[in-house]
């Protein structure tokens, strides 16, 4: 008895801490954290993302997902810009251009506030705004409140990406047990799914509702049939993963709460959406989102704590002096070009021990990327140190280092990507 009521007390005090220890974090995070350190700030990262979402209608979903998936792997600390390319034309294939697009914005945004204040405004930060700033634009007006004050994470793995994200597969109680574990509630995921209002979504996330549900060549019956006889005549097989469809049929560039009232007609596009109707406290506020002029301050509350999950602040974490991290090999030439901040030794040491040859870095000037070229002392065994295995290859050896997929896992969950990209490495 005694013991049974000790251990019970030792669980809630557990729980407080961590809701207090949560609290905290997110706390940490201000209005114009930049106000004194680099007053432009918002406003040049507002100039660079309007500028590019005018001439690119697809980036605001991008960059909202983008944020997205950010806060939910590891929290919002820019990891998800940490990417790797090689120049193998399968990889490059495999992450369309489109999405690369997203990335190029806050490069650019980096770039300026580098020039403008340099060391001081996290990537983190600069998604969080842009991500706001590109939903904001067709409204010219900022459609949320973003705190800022984060900080940047270093560490980006394709586990934790998988473990962390909700797929476009999950129903309800996957969905919330995801959100959940990162602090938010059934309200924030309905608000939050509301961000399929914009973008698209590739076939092979919801055919298996079309053509084979539950391993007998049959379609879910929770799509309505009107709908799924349209996305048939799009998505022609279960494995098309190169068509992609809106998401929110008829207004997908357009922030609305037009997503909601598809989903009342059983035309939500994946099984995540239309989970959302499968639990009552769940679909009640899908019904209140639908026929109210709620949407835009519930987002705004949802995704405020969203942009709050896990966040490093004060003196955790760094400020990263390029957001977008890259590495391009070119097996032929015996290169690996890397852009962005690296550890030298460590990766000299790695590429001296896998080929055995010597390896220097060579600077680029102009535009002070490094570029490391081994210097084969015997040009016969070129080949097939570095070509012969990809496996242990340069590719593979960066990647290690870096554990760069996550963005590839990313773009998987994105549900407008490629979920084959991973493999393809
Ligand atoms: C933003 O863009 C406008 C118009 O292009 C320009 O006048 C203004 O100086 C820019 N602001 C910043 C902070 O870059
Ligand atoms: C689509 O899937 C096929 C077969 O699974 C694969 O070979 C191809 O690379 C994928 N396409 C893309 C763009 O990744
Ligand atoms: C995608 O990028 C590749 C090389 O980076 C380029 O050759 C190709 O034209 C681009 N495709 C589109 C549609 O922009
Ligand atoms: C939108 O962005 C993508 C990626 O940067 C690019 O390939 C595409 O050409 C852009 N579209 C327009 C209309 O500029
Ligand atoms: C956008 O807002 C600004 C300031 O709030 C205003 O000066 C401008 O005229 C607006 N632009 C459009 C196209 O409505
Ligand atoms: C939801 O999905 C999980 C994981 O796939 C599964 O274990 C569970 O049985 C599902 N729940 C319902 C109600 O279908
Ligand atoms: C449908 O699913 C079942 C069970 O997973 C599988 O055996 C079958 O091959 C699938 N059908 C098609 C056309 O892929
Ligand atoms: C299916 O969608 C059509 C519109 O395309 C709508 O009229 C109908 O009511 C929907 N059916 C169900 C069961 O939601």
């Amino acid at each position: 008895m005694m013991r049974s009521r000790f251990s019970l007390l030792l669980i809630s005090c557990s729980l407080l801490m961590c809701i207090f220890v949560g609290v905290c974090h997110g706390g940490e995070l201000r209005k114009k954290f930049y106000k004194e350190s680099c007053p432009l700030a918002e406003d040049i990262v507002k100039n660079i993302t309007w500028t590019r979402v005018a001439n690119n209608v697809t980036l605001p979903s991008k960059l909202l997902r983008m944020h997205f998936h950010d806060c939910f792997v590891r929290g919002c600390d820019g990891s998800v810009l940490i990417d790797s390319t090689s120049n193998n034309p399968a990889e490059k294939e495999a992450v369309p251009n489109l999405t690369l697009g997203g990335f190029d914005v806050i490069e650019e945004a980096k770039t300026q506030l580098e020039k403008t204040c340099p060391g001081v405004v996290s990537c983190a930060d600069i998604l969080a705004l842009a991500a706001r700033d590109a939903v904001s634009f067709q409204f010219n007006k900022s459609m949320w409140e973003v705190l800022t004050g984060r900080r940047d994470g270093r560490i980006s793995r394709q586990s934790d990406a998988l473990a962390n994200l909700p797929t476009p597969f999950f129903n309800f109680t996957a969905l919330k047990q995801s959100f959940s574990s990162k602090g938010l509630t059934v309200t924030d995921l309905v608000v939050l799914s509301g961000g399929h209002t914009i973008g698209i979504g590739h076939c092979n996330f919801f055919s298996n509702r079309l053509y084979n549900f539950t391993g007998k060549g049959d379609q879910d019956p929770s799509l309505n049939s009107t709908y799924a006889a349209t996305l048939k005549s799009q998505c022609k097989t279960l494995t098309d993963n190169t068509t992609f469809v809106p998401m929110d049929p008829g207004t997908f560039l357009s922030f609305d709460a037009n997503y909601y009232k598809v989903l009342k007609l059983n035309q939500g596009l994946f099984q995540s959406d239309a989970a959302l109707l499968t639990n009552k406290g769940a679909s009640n506020i899908v019904d209140e989102l639908a026929s109210s002029n709620k949407f835009f301050t519930e987002f705004a509350q949802s995704i405020k704590r969203m942009g709050a999950i896990e966040v490093l602040t004060g003196s955790v974490g760094e400020i990263r002096k390029k957001c977008v991290e890259r590495f391009t090999t070119d097996m032929n030439a015996h290169k690996v070009v890397v852009t962005g901040r690296i550890e030298e030794q460590k990766l000299l040491k790695k590429l001296r021990k896998k080929t055995g040859k010597r390896v220097e870095i060579i600077i680029h000037d102009d535009k002070k990327k490094k570029k490391k070229k081994k210097e084969g002392g015997d040009n016969n065994n070129n080949g097939d140190d570095i070509g012969g295995s990809s496996k242990d290859g340069n590719t593979a050896m960066v990647h290690d280092q870096y554990c760069c997929r996550e963005s590839e896992a990313i773009f998987m969950m994105f549900s407008d990507e490629n979920p084959n990209a991973c493999s393809i490495v």
